[in-house]
């Protein structure tokens, strides 16, 4: 269902009527394309605190040209990782005050922060105090432009979520606090083709969501497997055959998922991304236990299963990537949703619990994406007016794409995105649902 506010808040009436009557203001958002692969201007690197980080190597990588601090910068990176105190904190200030206005439209705002130090609580305050900062200015900065903050020990480990963070890729990723560790992270042979020789398989590829994931890993050179439901097998063939994978008709509850995974890709798997997931909504006063029973099923239960089974069998190969789809109703709560939430509240206690297991096993992280209101058949069939009031309620005042969604699982599942394990990322514009 096309967003026809945002069309016309982008004509020269609408830009009238929303600014006199003080409505959302939504800008289109740039998006990645081959031929635009970063926005015009350059990048801005600001320093604030005493840092040790080696940063001129990898923001060169990024592709921004650097900026001659006079126009408009279309990314800016301020280093805040040496703030060890509450008086550092006024350089954040000094920093970004004068150049936050003119940062360009779509542009990015990366703030870099440490880990925080438990035995320094004027430390930790300190770099804590750079959510609160990072958050708000997401929501002051309108026009597409999105900041986010990420806590990082050395510059190489966290180049793929630099990159990731400072490009068209992330267009509806705002206001989130990611931390990268240290672990090494081997460069991909082709930057063009990350996952090029590596197999994917995606569940519920079909449609929506996980046709745009399968779409984009195939982008970036991956085999991918279209696993949907056996009705869906049609649309799954279709998807598979334009992006030269296999589709591979599954119940993911039926029993013996996961084996049956295994024994089609025989040489393992590089990339699990759990995307399949249903709603049955209903307050829990009305909630009979089937539609309780199948919601947990299909997006939690199977998702544990699958993964034991496959990590059990070894099919996943070392350095493999599992990303799972959590939802921002899992952080936030919805009214209507007791069951939908506790099944994606369910899959950010499985991120957190495996994910240092699997890494310290062969190299495998595990993440999750939390998309917010993503455009697809699921939010087309929601009422109007909580359609509406879902895609408005974000620092970008409009719903995501499910290419967004896409964007930030390829970053996950890139092979030099060894350190980023455990995070459950947003893409949600900065919902104010569970902000
Ligand atoms: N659209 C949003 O705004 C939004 C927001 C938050 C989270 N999500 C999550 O993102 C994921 C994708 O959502 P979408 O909007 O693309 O949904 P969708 O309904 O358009 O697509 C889901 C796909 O999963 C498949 N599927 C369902 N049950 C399955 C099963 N048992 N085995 C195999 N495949 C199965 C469906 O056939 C369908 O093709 C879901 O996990 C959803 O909960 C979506």
């Amino acid at each position: 269902m096309a967003d026809r506010y945002l069309s016309f808040a982008g004509t020269r009436p609408g830009r009238f009527v929303t600014r006199r009557l003080g409505l959302p203001r939504p800008a289109p958002l740039l998006r990645w394309s081959a031929a635009r692969p970063v926005p015009d201007g350059g990048l801005l690197h600001l320093t604030a605190g005493k840092s040790r980080l080696d940063l001129g190597p990898v923001l060169a990588r990024t592709g921004h040209a650097p900026d001659d601090a006079t126009d408009r910068p279309a990314a800016v990176v301020l280093d805040a990782s040496g703030i060890r105190d509450v008086e550092g904190l006024d350089e954040v200030h000094a920093a970004l005050h004068p150049v936050v206005r003119s940062v360009a439209t779509s542009g990015r705002i990366v703030v870099l922060g440490a880990p925080l130090d438990p035995a320094d609580h004027h430390q930790t305050a300190a770099q804590q105090a750079l959510e609160g900062f990072t958050r708000s200015l997401g929501k002051e900065t309108g026009g597409g432009r999105t900041v986010n903050l990420v806590r990082l020990t050395d510059a190489p480990a966290a180049e793929s979520t630099l990159r990731f963070l400072l490009s068209p890729k992330s267009a509806y990723v705002s206001g989130q606090v990611i931390e990268v560790g240290a672990h090494e992270s081997a460069a991909p042979h082709d930057a063009d083709r990350p996952l090029a020789g590596r197999t994917a398989l995606v569940t519920g590829a079909a449609r929506g969501i996980g046709e745009a994931v399968a779409e984009t890993l195939a982008r970036d050179g991956a085999k991918v497997v279209v696993l949907d439901v056996p009705q869906a097998e049609t649309d799954a063939r279709r998807v598979a055959d334009r992006l030269g994978g296999i589709a591979l008709p599954l119940d993911i509850t039926a029993a013996g998922a996961g084996a049956r995974i295994a024994a089609v890709l025989p040489d393992g798997l590089d990339v699990l991304v759990h995307n399949a997931g249903i709603t049955r909504d209903r307050r829990l006063v009305n909630m009979p236990a089937d539609r309780w029973r199948s919601v947990l099923e299909v997006n939690l239960a199977s998702v544990l299963r699958t993964t034991d089974a496959l990590l059990a069998a070894g099919a996943l190969k070392p350095g493999g990537r599992i990303v799972a789809t959590a939802s921002i109703a899992g952080i936030a709560g919805n009214a209507g949703q007791t069951n939908y939430a506790a099944s994606k509240a369910g899959i950010t206690g499985l991120v957190r619990s495996l994910a240092p297991h699997a890494l310290a096993g062969h190299g495998v992280t595990v993440n999750a994406v939390a998309p917010g209101f993503i455009e697809t058949k699921m939010t087309a069939a929601v009422p109007l007016l909580i359609r509406e009031a879902g895609r408005r309620m974000n620092s970008l005042a409009q719903g995501g794409l499910p290419v967004d969604v896409a964007e930030t699982t390829a970053w996950l599942a890139h092979p030099a995105s060894g350190a980023v394990n455990g995070q459950v990322v947003r893409v949600c514009g900065q919902s104010l649902l569970g902000a």
